[in-house]
């Protein structure tokens, strides 16, 4: 039964007691991480914040802000180790039941144009670029552009 359990990944509200692990995971992913901070200003903001666990190990995580019928992924994360195994998708599946059961009718994210593995989940997703934000990410000499990308919900 427990080896039932243990694999199927839950999903839950962040907490700021995730956020060692949540900040441990981030740090290890991206070249400009996220700090505790930027999270906790999340928490605080009410943005929809989850975390993915699995045998309670946290595997990755999401925040959301949903306003004015429009919602904006501004993360989505999954410990490497577990990655390329359908956990990104799943999440993605769940922010944007999240957004439409909140209201949305559009989905928004920015990726950097160098992520093609977030691009490619997320045009398998169904998502289009919309706009080029210029200069809109800080990359190790100067600045990187932001692809926007929208789905309808
Ligand atoms: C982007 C990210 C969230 C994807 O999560 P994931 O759990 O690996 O994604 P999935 O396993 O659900 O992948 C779904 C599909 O996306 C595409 N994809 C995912 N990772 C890929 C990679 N490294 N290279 C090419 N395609 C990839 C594939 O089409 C994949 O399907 P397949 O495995 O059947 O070929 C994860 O790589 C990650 O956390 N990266 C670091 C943080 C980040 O870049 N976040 C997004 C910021 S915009």
């Amino acid at each position: 039964m427990s080896a039932v359990l243990k694999d199927v990944p839950l999903l839950s509200p962040m907490t700021e007691r995730d956020l060692d692990e949540v900040v441990a995971i981030e740090d290890t992913i991206y070249s400009h991480p996220w700090t505790r901070g930027n999270f906790s200003d999340s928490l605080h903001a009410r943005y929809e914040c989850r975390t993915w666990r699995l045998g309670g190990q946290l595997v990755g995580y999401f925040v959301l802000m949903v306003a004015a019928g429009e919602a904006h992924l501004l993360n989505l994360s999954v410990r490497a180790s577990e990655q390329r195994s359908g956990h990104g998708s799943a999440l993605l599946r769940e922010a944007a039941a999240i957004a439409r059961r909140l209201g949305a009718r559009s989905l928004f994210l920015e990726v950097r144009p160098s992520n093609h593995a977030a691009q490619a989940l997320y045009r398998r997703f169904g998502f289009r670029n919309v706009a080029v934000r210029r200069g809109y990410y800080p990359a190790h000499t100067g600045r990187e552009d932001a692809l926007v990308l929208t789905l309808a919900l």
